[in-house]
C-alpha cells in the first residue's frame, strides 16, 4: 500500500501481548483490561503477564520478584561511566548509553537462546531505575543509594532517588503508573525494538534503539513537556490566552491527541487524571491540577483533542516529587517491560521487518562527469 503516512492503520506484527480498541477507548494486556490491572495488579505481576502471557501463581511471582531484586544491581562498568554521563548528557541520553554499555558485561554475553534473552529482559527491566537514580544522585553531588531489597520495584525506584522510603499511597500510585506505561501495542518505540530484533540483533541493541525512539517529544518526551507547559502557563486564568497563542503559531499542545484514540479518552489518561486529583488535594500546590483541567477543557473546546497518557502522568510524577527531566526516563523504565516482551515475541517467530518505499524522485537521469557539470546540468 503506497502513501500510508506514518504507517497509520498498517498492521506491522501479530502480537498476543496487548491490544487497543481505539473506538471504545479500551486497552488490554493479554486480554486483561488496563482498569482491572491498574486496580488490582502490581507491576511485578504485569511484568510476568507480559512475558509469560498469563498471570503468575504466588510461587511464580515470588521467584520473579526475587530475580528482579537480584538484578537491580548495576555493573561497576556502568557505575564507572556515570559521573561523565551525569555531567555531560541529558537523562535520556544517559539511559540510552547505559543500556547499551550494560551489554558489555551482561552475564549472558552474546548468548541469544530464549532462556538467555528472558534473563536479559528481566535484568534490563530491573536495572533501569538503578541507572536513572544513580544519574540523578550523581549530578546533584549526593551519594548513590543502593537498592532496597525489601521494597517492590516501583517503591524502590522512589527510594533510590530520594534516599527515603516512600509513603504507602505514593508507592501504590507510582506502581500503578508503571502498570499504565508498561505496554501499548505497536507504538513507535516498540516498533523500533521489533525492527531491530527482526534483524536478529541482540536484546540490548533493541532496547537501546527503543529508548532512542521514545526520547522525542511526539512520543515519550511529551510527559515532561506537558508539565513544563503547566509551569509556563502559571495560573488557570492564563490558559486561554496561552493556548490561543500556541495554536496561532500552529504548535502542538503536548500530552494531547493520539494516533489510535482519536475520538475517545485514552483509558490511561482517565486513571491518571484521578490520581493527579488525589495527589493535588493532598498537596500544597493544588494549582497544577486546576491548570491541567482548564487546559483539558480549552483544548477540547478549541481543537476537539483529548489528553493522552502523558498529560496527567506529568502532573502525577510532579506531585510524587520526581525531577521533571526524569519523567521520560521513568516512562522508559516502565515500558522496558513491554519492549523486552515484544523483542522476545519477535525472536520467537521472526521474519525480517523490511517494508517497501514508494519512489517519488526523478528517473532516467544521465550521469555527467564532475568536470563537465555546470549548475544547469547538475540540477537537471
Ligand atoms: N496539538 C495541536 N494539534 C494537534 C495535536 C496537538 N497535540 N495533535 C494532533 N493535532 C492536530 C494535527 O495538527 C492535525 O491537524 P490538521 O489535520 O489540521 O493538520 C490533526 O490534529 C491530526 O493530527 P496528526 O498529527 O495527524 O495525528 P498523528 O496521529 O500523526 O499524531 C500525535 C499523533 C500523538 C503524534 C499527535 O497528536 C501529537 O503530536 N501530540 C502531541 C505530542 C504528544 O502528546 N505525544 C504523546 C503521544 S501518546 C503517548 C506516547 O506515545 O508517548
Amino acid at each position: 500500500m503506497a502513501g500510508s503516512g506514518g504507517l497509520e492503520e498498517v498492521v506491522a506484527a501479530e502480537t498476543a501481548i496487548s491490544d487497543i480498541d481505539g473506538k471504545l477507548g479500551k486497552l488490554w494486556y493479554v486480554g486483561y483490561s488496563i482498569d482491572d490491572l491498574a486496580d488490582h495488579a502490581t507491576f511485578e505481576e504485569v511484568v510476568y503477564l507480559l512475558h509469560n502471557l498469563r498471570l503468575p501463581t504466588q510461587n511464580e511471582l515470588d521467584d520473579l520478584t526475587e530475580l528482579m531484586i537480584a538484578d537491580r544491581e548495576s555493573h561497576d562498568f556502568v557505575g564507572g561511566i556515570m559521573p561523565t554521563l551525569a555531567k555531560q548528557t541529558s537523562p535520556m541520553s544517559m539511559l540510552r548509553t547505559s543500556v547499551s554499555a550494560a551489554s558489555a558485561y551482561d552475564p549472558d554475553g552474546w548468548d541469544q537462546s530464549p532462556e538467555a534473552n528472558y534473563r536479559k529482559a528481566i535484568r534490563l527491566v530491573s536495572v533501569i531505575p538503578t541507572f536513572i537514580a544513580a544519574y540523578d544522585r550523581t549530578r546533584q553531588g549526593q551519594p548513590i543509594v543502593d537498592p532496597n531489597a525489601k521494597l517492590p520495584h516501583a517503591a524502590n525506584f522512589l527510594y533510590m532517588l530520594s534516599g527515603q522510603e516512600p509513603e504507602q499511597r505514593a508507592a501504590e500510585i507510582f506502581d500503578t503508573l508503571f502498570i499504565l506505561y508498561a505496554d501499548h501495542t505497536m507504538n513507535a518505540s516498540t516498533f523500533t525494538a521489533r525492527v531491530v530484533a527482526s534483524t536478529l540483533a541482540d536484546m540490548h541493541s533493541a532496547i537501546t534503539a527503543a529508548i532512542a525512539a521514545l526520547k522525542g517529544p511526539l512520543h515519550g518526551g511529551a510527559n515532561e513537556l506537558s508539565m513544563r507547559m503547566l509551569q509556563e502557563i502559571g495560573s488557570a486564568d492564563r490558559v486561554e490566552p496561552y493556548l490561543s497563542d500556541l495554536f496561532g503559531r500552529k504548535e502542538k499542545v503536548m500530552g494531547f491527541g493520539h494516533r489510535v484514540y482519536r475520538h475517545v479518552d485514552d483509558p490511561r489518561a482517565t486513571i491518571l487524571r484521578g490520581m493527579a486529583k488525589e495527589l493535588a488535594e493532598a498537596s500544597d500546590e493544588p494549582q497544577w491540577f486546576d491548570i491541567a483541567q482548564e487546559v483539558e477543557q480549552v483544548v477540547f473546546e478549541q481543537k476537539g483533542l483529548r489528553p493522552n497518557v502523558d498529560f496527567y502522568a506529568g502532573s502525577v510524577l510532579y506531585y510524587l516529587g520526581l525531577p521533571i527531566d526524569l519523567f521520560t526516563p521513568m516512562f522508559a523504565a516502565a515500558r522496558a517491560a513491554g519492549w523486552t516482551a515484544h523483542v522476545r515475541e519477535q525472536y520467537a517467530d521472526n521474519r525480517l521487518i523490511r517494508p517497501e518505499s514508494e519512489y517519488i524522485g526523478p528517473r532516467d537521469q544521465v550521469y555527467v562527469p564532475i568536470d563537465e557539470r555546470d549548475e544547469e546540468s547538475a540540477a537537471s
